[in-house]
């Protein structure tokens, strides 16, 4: 059997249950980032714990179906990049040979390293693992459905760790040419033409795999931007890159059908600069996710669902029912792993009577594309809808001898601040390891650093963190690897 993609084995596992019922103190249901992190907490606080996970390995989307596989597959789009990148400074590698198996089997054992490491893991913390899928019958009790029959887990404290899944468009036809993220990182083939729906995280971070594969891509983006959480500027970077590359990128533009043909996928548009029809050989949406709040029987347990099937929490991640917490993607947006894993620590340390509560200020957003896009805190668009009175400092990469010495110039670094306290509130970073950049930033909104705090920071030469500190000079008007000029208030 294959759901979502992952097989499920036949036959039980090593140190499965099977048999009698079973009583713990906490029962963790869903075993990706938010969920393993909870139990292997609730075990270290001296918490007798089970994990209950419906696929074979643990580590939910994250690990399986997202975030690792992808990242493995950008790597390996990144080096073929570079690799004709550096052709203009004199070295010549030649057209990239694909193996796609080897491909594949690379990625699979990067997968199987880190989910069989899970599974040590929960053995050394004794953590019981329960494979099969799991749903509520009171607010003490969950079924679950095993390979092996039907086992019943009483329990004190629930977490909720069941995540989310891709979200489908209506009216599209059952073509296996059609897949979703989890059937995009199979790389079943290496379409000649790609249609991508949804111009967002996911659109993005799989095009620029499958461009660099050698597919022409098309993206079909509804709003008028690409990656609208981020602020244009930011943003503008990449689409100018990928504008170039890619076939085709239509904002403010949508489908209006499919007509599978053998030649290919007949797709109608709408949208101003859209065609009416195109023909391509495959089509991956990525117009979101949904959360799996509908499918545990929650309502048997009294725990409220809301209609998008997110689970209302509160900052100790409690749902409306005293014992039973929810953590990760199910709770809402942003649906990111570093926030499932949080959560997933606080609601396993709640319910092991400690004072844990959410009281992170900010939450990281990283696309890992060629450039990667980051941003943290405040966006510019939120702080003048807001009113939010800020000062900002950017610092443009063409000015940054790291990025020069990388062969590229398009990057920025944007960290904004309040004026009146010349705190740092937000940042928006573009350009190769932006993701890695943004820990700074965010690390400096948590420590409620000032403008100085940065700008005083020695940063290592010649590194792109320099571009942190660069912007915060930016702000106060101290910059000398620029010429910028004086703040009226800025400067010490
Ligand atoms: P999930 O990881 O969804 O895990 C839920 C688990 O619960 C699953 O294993 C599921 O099988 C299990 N489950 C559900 N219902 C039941 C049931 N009834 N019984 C038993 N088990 C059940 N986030 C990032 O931060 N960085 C990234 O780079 C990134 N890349 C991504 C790339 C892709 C292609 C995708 C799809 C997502 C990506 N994400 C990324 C998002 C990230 O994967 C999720 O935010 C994260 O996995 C959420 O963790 P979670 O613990 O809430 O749930
Ligand atoms: P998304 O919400 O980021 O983007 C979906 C895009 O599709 C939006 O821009 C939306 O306007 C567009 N869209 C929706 N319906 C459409 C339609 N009918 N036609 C055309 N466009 C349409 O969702 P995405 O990319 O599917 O990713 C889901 C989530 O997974 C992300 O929000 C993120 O939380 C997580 N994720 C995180 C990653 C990371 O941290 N690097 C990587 C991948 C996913």
């Amino acid at each position: 059997m294959s759901v979502g993609g992952v097989k499920i084995q036949s036959g039980g596992k090593p140190g499965s249950l099977s048999g009698s019922d079973l009583k713990t103190e906490v029962v963790v249901l869903g075993s990706g980032p938010g969920g393993y992190t909870a139990a292997f907490r609730a075990a270290d606080s001296g918490k007798k714990t089970v994990l209950i996970e419906r696929y074979p390995s643990l580590g939910g989307v994250c690990l399986n179906v997202g975030c690792i596989p992808s990242k493995a597959l950008l790597h390996v789009a990144k080096v073929i990049s570079e690799a004709r990148e550096v052709s203009g400074y004199g070295i010549e590698f030649g057209e990239p040979r694909i193996d796609k198996g080897k491909l594949l089997g690379w990625k699979d054992k990067v997968l199987s390293q880190l989910t069989n490491g899970l599974k040590g893991l929960a053995r050394q913390r004794k953590v019981t693992v329960i494979h099969g899928t799991g749903r509520f019958i009171s607010s003490n009790q969950i079924s679950v459905d095993t390979q092996g029959g039907r086992r019943i887990v009483e329990f004190e404290s629930a977490v909720i760790a069941a995540g989310s899944q891709a979200a489908s468009l209506p009216g599209l036809p059952d073509d296996p040419r059609v897949m979703n993220s989890t059937g995009a990182l199979e790389l079943v083939d290496i379409p000649e033409r790609l249609l991508v729906i949804g111009g967002g995280i996911i659109g993005l971070e799989m095009a620029a795999v499958y461009h660099e594969l050698g597919s022409r891509i098309t993206v079909v983006e509804m709003l008028d931007n690409l990656m609208t959480g981020a602020d244009p500027d930011i943003v503008r970077p990449l689409h100018k890159r990928i504008e170039k590359q890619y076939e085709k990128i239509y904002l403010g533009a949508g489908v209006t059908g499919v007509r599978p043909e053998k030649k290919g996928l007949v797709v109608s548009f709408t949208g101003a600069k859209a065609p009416e029809e195109e023909i391509f050989d495959r089509i991956l949406v990525a117009v979101g996710r949904r959360p799996n709040g509908k499918n545990i029987g929650a309502e048997n347990a009294g725990v409220s669902v809301d209609e998008q099937g997110f689970i209302p929490v509160d900052k100790q991640q409690r749902t409306n029912v005293p014992n039973i917490f929810a953590v990760g993607d199910i709770t809402g947006p942003p649906m990111l792993a570093h926030k499932a894993v949080h959560e997933g620590k606080i609601a396993a340390e709640v319910a092991a009577g400690l004072k844990s509560a959410f009281d992170a200020r900010v939450v990281p957003s990283v696309a890992y594309t060629d450039p990667e896009v980051a941003w943290v805190g405040v966006t510019e668009t939120e702080a003048k809808q807001q009113a939010i009175e800020y000062g900002k400092g950017v610092f443009p990469w063409a000015a940054s001898g790291r990025s020069l010495s990388l062969g590229r110039n398009e990057g920025i670094t944007k960290l904004l601040f309040d004026e009146k306290t010349k705190r740092v509130i937000g940042a928006g970073i573009v350009g190769p390891n932006a993701g890695d950049l943004i820990a700074e930033a965010a690390l400096a909104i948590e420590m409620d650093c000032e403008a100085e705090d940065i700008s005083l920071t020695i940063h290592p030469h010649p590194t792109l963190s320099e571009t942190v500190a660069f912007s915060a000079e930016m702000f106060e008007g101290t910059i000398t690897d620029l010429y910028a000029p004086k703040r009226k208030t800025g400067g010490r």
